[in-house]
């Protein structure tokens, strides 16, 4: 695991005491847009930074959902709301920029809320590759993350809050997440929209990956 990450997990073994409590004034809001960001999503899922697992009673019946984190102390407390999700849950310590226990091709959709804000910019590449390995060829993926807001009077309120943000959470609103996915080579955006002002950005996209088929080619090579 890269030192940015042991730091990262070493602040969420604290923060995750709190986290619930921290979050409630935000979470009012959150917690209107939670179902409706997850409706349509269906199938096999990775929910990455699942955190204390608030997402998790909104997603759909058939949903077979994977949730992983990079904090210990975040996922016993998702464990307990895991306890009334509609869904089959599993839940597991992992990091996204790694997915070590995760095979390729594996998901219909990619599934976070508020991750790559706590991600440091160097790392976010990595995670986006990662996503891009672990979804289907034509899977997709909704992304929700907080960025600076264009109007000076939001901003200024931001720029306030931005070093408790950053103490608590690891998250910042400089963060480029949109950049680095519209560079990679998988993963294409087609809508980004702002949930409230212009500050809440929501990514959508799908993977568009051929994979190759390593068993058709073997059979070729045999038989030459
Ligand atoms: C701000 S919290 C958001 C939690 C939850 N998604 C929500 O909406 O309430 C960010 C979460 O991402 C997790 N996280 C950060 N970097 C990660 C990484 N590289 N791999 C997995 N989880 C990570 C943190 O441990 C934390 O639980």
């Amino acid at each position: 695991m890269s030192q940015e990450n042991d730091l990262l997990k070493n602040k969420y073994s604290i923060t995750a005491l709190f986290y619930d409590i921290l979050d409630y004034p935000w979470e009012r809001q959150y917690r209107q847009w939670r179902p409706e960001l997850l409706k349509d999503v269906r199938g096999k899922v990775l929910e990455a930074g699942v955190g204390t697992g608030r997402n998790l009673k909104y997603y759909l019946p058939d949903v077979q959902l994977t949730g992983i984190d990079l904090s210990p102390t975040m996922l016993n407390r998702a464990e307990k709301r895991a306890k009334d999700a509609r869904c089959k849950v599993t839940l597991k310590q992992e990091d996204a920029t790694l997915l070590s226990s995760i095979p390729s091709n594996h998901f219909d959709w990619i599934f976070s809320t508020f991750i790559c804000c706590v991600m440091p910019d160097q790392l976010q590449p990595l995670a986006i590759q990662q996503f891009s390995r672990v979804l289907k060829p034509g899977g997709r993926f909704r992304l929700l993350e907080m960025i600076y807001s264009k109007n000076l009077k939001v901003r200024k309120k931001q720029e306030r809050f931005a070093p408790f943000v950053e103490k608590v959470y690891g998250a910042r609103f400089d963060r480029n997440t949109l950049h680095y996915i519209q560079n990679s080579e998988n993963l294409k955006v087609s809508t980004t929209s702002f949930l409230k002002d212009d500050v809440y950005l929501l990514i959508d996209g799908v993977c568009e990956k051929t994979t190759i088929n390593l068993s058709g080619l073997k059979d070729r090579e045999d038989s030459m």
